[in-house]
């Protein structure tokens, strides 16, 4: 991942369309994207994690129009669904970029006169299919048999033939492809970004950026009887969200601190948008580039992708108010490698949780702390990394775990971070059973208890600093009860008491430790009665 700056990090998730309440897929993104910022301040940088609703255009003002609201009426209500979403899943979000907000209106218009005053807007006709759904012209060659388009196979495209007015996108074909030469990490992974390239080469087409019959959205500066088509509007929102809160909006302003933005986070299904029309704009308005889109993959059910207008959708709130919001974000962070689709199952869910967070981290914490009670009097057991044996398997999965995680969460991959992580979690167990403590205690090796002991309490406390970012309210728990009062919601006790990069490496388990008394952190989950249990 390119670091622009050492000290700062600004990560982006899509602005959500408001036609509907947020399903599972929009929930994957943020998730993901708080799981990024959570890392970056957990390294002790100053992060800005955008998210926020996309509310202009075609698509919202019909589904307004649908339930005989006005739109902005519609829109309000919308948005309360997304940010009791993001709260119940735990995402610390610092803006939330609503593209109705009067700002906004100022920023787009800043934005437009640049790119005006370079001359690459101009007006001729549009002619095509329209999929209002993606709010996108398709080229006839992408359409289904029956000219519906593959995204939303249930909805027509709908025949346009409209003056607009149109960005000279063609004119930065080279500058793009000079772009993505330079900097191969600025599209990733590398399947998005051959597809990417591949559209590029075929040679860019200008594509319009206002319309007729919408009046839901700016009016065009410079044509007040058009608005300005709903994709150029919303990519700036990721630029009005940079304002400090109640600062006066400017281009200039909103540039001033946070841009360029490090990673965009979308879906596939919008790569193109900011892959290519995205960095054009900024190009023609002369503004540096953001450091890389990541276009991740969809959330499928039973194979299909899940979506609004197919209606398999799942109710994300639903899942966390059952579940708990740690388990939905682990669940989708380990099981999808990210980048790839992933299918969605209620009865995986339930075992993979059941196994992971409840037997092997939960039951291992239980037991362990059960034993220090026991053969330790409550007193944290004494063996520093100096005095544990060398062929220590838990000190040597400990020692080299660090580093291994650290670039895989660098990397994006997170369902590495927590195989790695597990890996050591899982030694844990087998080292127990291996060295029985219990026999140890009896035949009166206390000193071999307590390296056992100390080495598994240490290699809990690695592995829930580690999962942090993904499961802040179970490395919390864990962290208390071994003796901290930090909480991994609360980013100056993290400072104060596990410091970066002191805390991410085999060996800081204090020595001096109060535990709480031992309480599961995590029970098991049940599968509800009506739960879909086909494979
Ligand atoms: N409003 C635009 C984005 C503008 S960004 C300046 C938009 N909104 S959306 O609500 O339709 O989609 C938002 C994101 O959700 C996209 O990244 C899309 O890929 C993602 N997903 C929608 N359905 C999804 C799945 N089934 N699975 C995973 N992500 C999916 O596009």
């Amino acid at each position: 991942m390119v670091d622009l700056s050492p000290h700062r990090f600004t990560v982006t998730t899509p602005l959500y369309y408001v036609n509907d309440v947020p399903h599972l897929g929009s929930a994957y993104t943020t998730l993901v994207a708080d799981t990024i910022a959570r890392f970056h301040r957990l390294q002790g940088q100053d992060v800005l994690l955008i998210t926020g609703t996309d509310e202009h255009g075609q698509k919202i003002q019909r589904t307004a129009e649908g339930k005989g609201l006005d739109p902005q009426t519609h829109c309000d209500q919308i948005v309360q669904h997304f940010e009791a979403l993001w709260q119940a899943l735990n995402i610390q979000y610092d803006r939330f970029s609503r593209t109705t907000d009067p700002r906004h209106g100022a920023i787009v218009k800043d934005f437009f006169a640049r790119v005006w005053a370079q001359g690459d807007i101009y007006p001729a006709r549009q002619q095509g299919w329209y999929c209002v759904a993606c709010e996108e012209f398709k080229e006839e060659r992408e359409l289904l048999a029956d000219g519906h388009c593959p995204l939303h196979p249930t909805l027509k495209t709908e025949w346009r033939d409209e003056e607009n007015y149109f960005f000279r996108l063609s004119r930065y074909q080279s500058a793009l492809e000079q772009l993505y030469a330079e900097r191969p990490d600025f599209i990733q992974p590398e399947s998005r970004r051959n597809e990417v390239l591949k559209f590029v080469q075929q040679g860019l087409q200008d594509f319009s950026i206002s319309r007729v019959n919408v009046s839901w959205g700016f009016p065009l500066p410079c044509d007040v009887e058009q608005t300005i088509y709903v994709w150029f509007d919303a990519l700036l929102g990721y630029v009005t969200a940079l304002l400090e809160p109640g600062e006066e909006p400017s281009l200039d302003r909103a540039l001033a601190q946070w841009w360029p933005i490090n990673l965009h986070l979308i879906g596939k299904d919008i790569l193109r948008f900011h892959a290519v029309y995205w960095p054009a704009m900024l190009l023609s308005a002369g503004l540096p580039l953001p450091g890389a889109v990541f276009g991740h993959g969809f959330l499928t059910k039973d194979g299909h992708k899940m979506s609004k207008s197919l209606g398999n959708t799942l109710d994300p709130l639903a899942l966390v108010q059952r579940y708990g919001s740690d388990a939905v974000r682990y669940y989708f962070v380990k099981e999808i490698e990210f980048g790839r689709d992933g299918d969605f199952n209620e009865v995986r869910f339930v075992h993979i949780l059941n196994a992971d967070l409840a037997n092997d981290l939960g039951n291992l914490l239980n037991r362990t702390l059960g034993m220090v009670k026991k053969y330790c009097q409550g007193q944290a057991p004494q063996a520093t990394t100096a005095e544990q044996a060398p062929d220590n398997p838990l000190r040597i999965l400990g020692l080299a775990l660090s580093e291994k995680v650290l670039t895989a969460y660098h990397h994006l991959a997170f369902h590495q971070v927590c195989e790695d992580v597990f890996a050591l979690v899982r030694a844990g167990n087998k080292y127990i059973d291996d060295r029985a403590p219990w026999s140890l205690f009896k035949m009166g090796q206390q000193a071999a208890v307590e390296e056992v002991l100390y080495s598994v309490l240490e290699s809990l406390r690695l592995a829930a600093y580690l999962l942090a970012p993904i499961i802040p309210n179970l490395s919390t728990k864990i962290y208390q009860q071994l003796g901290f009062t930090l909480d991994f919601n609360d980013w100056p006790s993290v400072a104060q008491q596990a410091p970066f990069p002191q805390h991410s490496q085999w060996g800081q388990f204090p020595l001096n430790s109060h535990f709480a008394p031992p309480q599961p952190i995590f029970s098991r989950l049940e599968l509800p009665a009506d739960a879909d249990v086909s494979p």
